[in-house]
């Protein structure tokens, strides 16, 4: 952590969790407890993201190791553009998701776990992830019926899978893994007292009480 008191939490896992939202919620209750939240995202609206948001559609002209690097670029500008700033002016960065999602699903794609986390090394380690875990099968139906959305190409049951599996081997300490199953309201009482023990830690002026 610097010392104007910046802190990075990112939020991670498969498809259909409803980080999204829960992300949302967690930036608004921040900002009415009075701290200065930046709410982000990756694959970023930068011209990388969007090159990598038109691969959703037809993603068979683009080999894995392609697919990797236009991410790492994405992260890189992102890093560099939105989540370096907004740190160093002391604010608390969410992001909805980050290097992890690439060693989860880059390496369900076949690169190895390993070489994308050295690619990441220039990223800020975030001070805290929030990991939503659900089993593929549950995510597909939640995005089938909730959203009427037919899943893309990332989100096919079997790789979900694989990615889900990559997902629960991580150990990085600052892991925090919370069971989207839940509740919406249940999954996000969990965000906050995970987060207000990390403001606590960091004996950040936005404690609560
Ligand atoms: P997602 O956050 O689900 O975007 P949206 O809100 O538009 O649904 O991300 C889109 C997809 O990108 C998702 O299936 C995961 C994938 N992805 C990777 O494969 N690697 C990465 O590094 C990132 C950040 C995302």
């Amino acid at each position: 952590m610097n010392e104007k008191n910046g802190l990075l939490i990112a939020f991670e896992g498969i498809d259909g969790t409803g980080k999204s939202t829960q992300l949302t919620h967690l930036g608004k209750h921040l900002e009415e407890k009075g701290c200065q939240v930046v709410m982000t995202f990756e694959p970023s609206d930068g011209p990388y993201g969007k090159q990598i948001r038109e691969l959703f559609v037809n993603r068979k002209n683009v080999s894995p190791e392609e697919e990797l690097e236009l991410f790492i670029q994405d992260r890189r500008q992102h890093v560099n553009e939105v989540i370096e700033p907004a740190l160093a002016a002391g604010k608390i960065v969410l992001t909805d998701r980050y290097y992890f999602s690439t060693v989860a699903y880059q390496g369900a794609a076949g690169c190895d776990p390993e070489t994308i986390f050295a690619k990441n090394n220039f990223a800020p380690e975030p001070d805290m992830v929030v990991l939503l875990t659900i089993e593929a099968k549950q995510s597909l139906e939640r995005i089938r019926q909730l959203r009427g959305e037919t899943p893309n190409d990332f989100e096919q049951e079997e790789q979900l899978t694989q990615v889900a599996a990559l997902f629960s081997s991580f150990t990085h300490p600052f892991i925090k893994r919370v069971d989207a199953s839940k509740s919406f309201d249940d999954v996000q009482a969990s965000i906050r007292n995970e987060t207000d023990l990390l403001l606590q830690k960091k004996e950040h002026p936005c404690i609560r009480g």
